[in-house]
C-alpha cells in the first residue's frame, strides 16, 4: 500500500577526502539524497528517529535504505524485528561480499532495506581509514531515493566523516542542556573536520587551524576569527572557507520535546551556532516525548506502525513534510493528510 510519487532533485554532495590527501569522487547513484543522523550526545532517539523517518519516507512511495552506521553499538535491526540479521556491515567489511548492497535486508515495505550494523561488529568502532573510506564509497553508490544512516554518539572521525558527507545531516537533540553542549561539541566538531579537509594541502593553513583550536580550547573561539586568522597569510583561502561554510547546513531535530519552553529555547541555539561557528543550523522541528516510543520498542517495530496517530507519529510526518520540505518537493501532501497517512500506516501495519 504505497503512494506513487515523482523522484526528487539530486542533493549537492561534496567530494570525500581520506586523511592520506587523496579525493574519492565515486560515481553517485543518481538522485539519491543521502542524511545522516547523528547527535553528540547517546541516547538522544538518533536510532529512533532514523527507523521512524525512513518508514515514513517509503510510506510515502520512496524507495528507502536505512545504513547502521553506529558501528560501536549498531541496534537500528531491532526496530526492524531483526535480532540478529544474517548479513551486516561486517560482512561487507569483512570482505565476505564485494558490494554494500549486498548485505541489504528487505523489510515487509518493499520500499524500504537494511543495512543491518550486526552485533559481531565489535572492535570495529575504530574502522581502519581504508575500510572507512571503502564503506563511504559504497554508501554513495547505493540506489535510493533515500539513504539514512544512523550514526553512533560522539565525535570519533568515523562518525564526522560519515556525517559530513551530506551538507544537510540532521542532528537529534534533546532539550536537555547537556544534549545541547554535546550537539554543539559535535557540529563544532564536524566545521573543523571540514575546514582540514579543505586545507589538507596548504601547511600554512592547516598549521593556523592546529593553532587556533588549541588555543581556542575550552573557550569557544569563533570560527569567524579563525578565517581571519587565516586570510592574514591566505586571503584566498579565506574566501574558499567563508564559501565551504556557507554552503554547511546541518540540520537541527529536536526530540523527546515535553514543554512549549523546549521549542523556544531552539532559537538560542541556533544563534549561539551562527555566531559561534558561522554555521546556518536549519531546525526542522521536534517530536514529542511519547510512550508510545518505548511500547513501540517493546515490540520492535517504529511507533509510525504500532501508534499511527500518536503524537510522536504525527511529528514525525509533521517533519518530514514541512521540516525536511518533502511535501514541498512532491506538490502533492500537506501536513494536513497526516490522518491519511495514518490509515496508510495502519495497513502497512498487517503486513509486518
Ligand atoms: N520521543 C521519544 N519519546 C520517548 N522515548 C524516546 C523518544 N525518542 C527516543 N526515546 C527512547 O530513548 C531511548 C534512546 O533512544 P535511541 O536508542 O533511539 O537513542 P540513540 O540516540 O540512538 O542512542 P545511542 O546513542 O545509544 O545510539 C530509547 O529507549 C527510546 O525508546
Ligand atoms: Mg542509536
Amino acid at each position: 500500500m504505497t503512494v506513487q510519487l515523482r523522484p526528487l532533485p539530486s542533493p549537492r554532495l561534496e567530494p570525500v577526502a581520506d586523511d592520506s590527501n587523496v579525493i574519492v569522487l565515486d560515481t553517485q547513484a543518481p538522485s539519491t539524497v543521502i542524511w545522516p543522523v547523528a547527535g553528540g550526545k547517546g541516547g538522544t532517539g538518533k536510532s529512533t528517529l532514523t527507523a521512524n523517518l525512513g518508514l515514513g519516507l517509503s510510506l510515502l512511495g520512496y524507495k528507502v535504505i536505512l545504513v547502521d552506521g553506529d558501528l560501536g553499538g549498531a541496534d537500528l535491526h531491532l526496530f526492524f524485528n531483526q535480532v540478529s540479521p544474517p548479513r551486516s556491515l561486517s560482512t561487507f567489511l569483512t570482505r565476505e561480499v564485494d558490494e554494500l548492497r549486498d548485505v541489504l535486508l528487505p523489510t515487509p515495505n518493499e520500499n524500504l532495506r537494511l543495512a543491518c550494523g550486526g552485533s559481531e561488529l565489535v572492535g570495529m568502532a575504530n574502522l581502519s581509514h581504508g575500510a572507512k573510506t571503502k564503506l563511504i564509497r559504497h554508501i554513495r553508490k547505493l540506489d535510493a531515493d533515500f539513504v539514512l544512516i544512523d550514526l553512533g554518539a560522539g565525535s570519533a572521525y568515523n562518525t564526522l566523516d560519515i556525517f559530513t558527507l551530506a551538507e544537510d545531516g540532521i542532528v537529534v537533540c534533546t532539550p536537555e542542556p547537556q544534549a545541547r553542549v554535546d550537539a554543539y561539541g559535535f557540529i563544532k566538531n564536524t566545521v573543523y573536520r571540514k575546514l582540514r579537509r579543505l586545507f589538507r594541502k596548504n601547511d600554512p593553513v592547516t598549521d593556523v587551524i592546529g593553532e587556533f583550536a588549541r588555543e581556542a580550547g575550552r573557550r569557544s573561539g569563533r570560527v569567524a576569527d579563525l578565517l581571519l586568522r587565516i586570510g592574514e597569510i591566505d586571503p584566498v583561502a579565506m574566501e574558499e572557507g567563508r564559501q565551504m561554510l556557507a554552503d554547511y547546513r546541518p540540520r537541527l531535530l529536536l526530540n523527546r520535546v515535553r514543554s512549549r519552553r523546549h521549542i523556544d529555547e531552539v532559537d538560542r541555539f541556533v544563534t549561539l551556532v551562527r555566531e559561534y561557528l558561522s554555521t546556518e543550523l536549519e531546525y526542522i522541528g521536534y517530536v514529542r516525548n511519547d510512550d508510545k516510543i518505548l511500547d513501540a520498542c517493546e515490540r520492535r517495530r517504529p511507533v509510525m506502525l504500532t501508534s499511527p496517530k500518536s503524537a510522536a507519529a504525527t511529528d514525525v510526518y509533521n517533519v518530514l513534510m514541512n521540516g525536511l520540505d518533502v511535501s514541498d518537493r512532491l506538490h502533492r501532501f500537506e501536513a494536513k493528510q497526516h490522518r491519511k497517512l495514518a490509515q496508510v500506516a495502519k495497513a502497512e501495519a498487517k503486513f509486518w
